[in-house]
């Protein structure tokens, strides 16, 4: 038996609970596992595949002798506490997007840029969730045929946004649900902004994340950043736009891919059904409800480009929980052990 020591940092959020319950699933070699959060949840105790364990207050938690510290309790936390833990000893796999785009942390995609993590310095970064959906099916396809642009609309889940994107569509749904003829004829009242800035239950938001530049949301820019480093293709041409749309769990992506050369939807249809950790669908197309709670992404309308020949769109959807956080997160443990 294994006496290597994991720790979930934000174990009482969404990612964080999908993460104890993905070691379980996968029988993760591990001695023992520490939970750590914020102090409004320290003391507290939790149920785990390891029996009952007292969630410890990250502020005042000792990291020695952990050696692989699983980070999703914000980029804040991470900023402050994720140096400290690499410093001693721990191999940190971070989920928010502090990291990211610094020289010398991977940005791994577990399946697509494995060979990344051989070069860590102690931190290690998971991408953002809607990029990891689109890396996986645009991972193969660049290898066989060089990636040159990317048009990229984006459909994310409100869980994305954490516990409380859940809670906040549960809630308005209650709410505005209950007058459907306001809500088919107008009429209907104005929750007011909380984390989404306008109502999602019955509804779609285009954008998702925050406003930073030339118009575009920190999402957009991650999708951008993100996929440039991950396939290292610094020049790739990305067009992103991120939408929120009232989806539990299950972040999808719809994308026109262009590469040096022409590919045909057979030989792209070929290629996904080899690469790892990504289903095409034939018989139908997949959706949110079909990807919640499975490992693989799913892919779907693969279709010639109409306009410019010789590209490719493509449908493709993942849980943003488990592929988007969680289950990467864990397969990038499995990579260093
Ligand atoms: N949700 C997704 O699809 C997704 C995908 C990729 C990456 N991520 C990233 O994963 C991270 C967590 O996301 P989530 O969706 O799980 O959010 P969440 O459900 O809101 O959970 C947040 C977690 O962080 C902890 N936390 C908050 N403030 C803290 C503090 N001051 N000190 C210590 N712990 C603190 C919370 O503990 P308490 O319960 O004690 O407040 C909770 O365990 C974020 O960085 C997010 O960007 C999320």
């Amino acid at each position: 038996m294994s006496d290597r020591v994991v720790a979930v940092v934000g174990a009482t959020g969404v990612v964080g609970r999908t993460m104890l319950s993905i070691l379980e699933q996968r029988d993760f070699p591990l001695g023992s596992v520490r939970l750590m959060a914020s102090g409004r949840s320290a003391g507290s105790v939790a149920q785990t595949a390891w029996g009952e364990m007292v969630v410890e207050d990250l502020a005042q938690a000792d990291p020695s002798g952990i050696d692989i510290a699983l980070f999703s309790a914000g980029g804040a936390r991470s900023r402050e506490f994720a140096p400290g833990f690499a410093a001693a000893g721990a191999v940190v796999i971070d989920n928010s997007s502090a990291f990211r785009m610094e020289a010398g942390v991977p940005l791994v995609v577990a399946g697509v840029n494995d060979r990344a993590v051989e070069g860590h310095q102690g931190i290690i970064s998971n991408p953002n969730c809607t990029t990891m959906t689109l890396m996986m099916a645009a991972g193969p396809l660049h290898r066989a045929a060089g990636l040159h642009s990317m048009h990229v609309a984006s459909y994310q889940a409100v869980s994305g946004a954490g516990q409380k994107g859940v809670d906040e569509l549960v809630g308005q749904m209650d709410k505005l649900g209950i007058d459907l003829d306001a809500l088919m004829r107008g009429g209907w009242v104005d929750p007011g902004p909380a984390l989404f800035t306008r109502p999602i239950a019955f509804n779609v938001l285009p954008f998702a994340g925050s406003e930073t530049h030339q118009g575009y949301t920190d999402e957009e820019w991650k999708l951008v950043n993100e996929s440039r480093k991950i396939l290292d293709l610094p020049d790739l041409l990305v067009e992103p736009t991120c939408v929120r749309v009232p989806v539990l769990v299950g972040h999808a992506v719809v994308a026109t891919l262009r590469f040096d050369r022409r590919m045909s939807p057979g030989e792209a249809v070929a290629l996904l059904e080899t690469a790892p950790g990504i289903e095409v669908w034939t018989d139908r197309a997949p959706t949110p409800l079909d990807a919640a709670g499975i490992d693989n992404v799913l892919a779907g309308r693969i279709r010639a480009t109409v306009g410019e020949p010789g590209g490719i769109n493509l449908w493709a959807v993942g849980d943003n929980l488990r592929k988007g956080a969680a289950l990467n997160a864990v397969q990038i443990a499995e990579l260093l052990v």
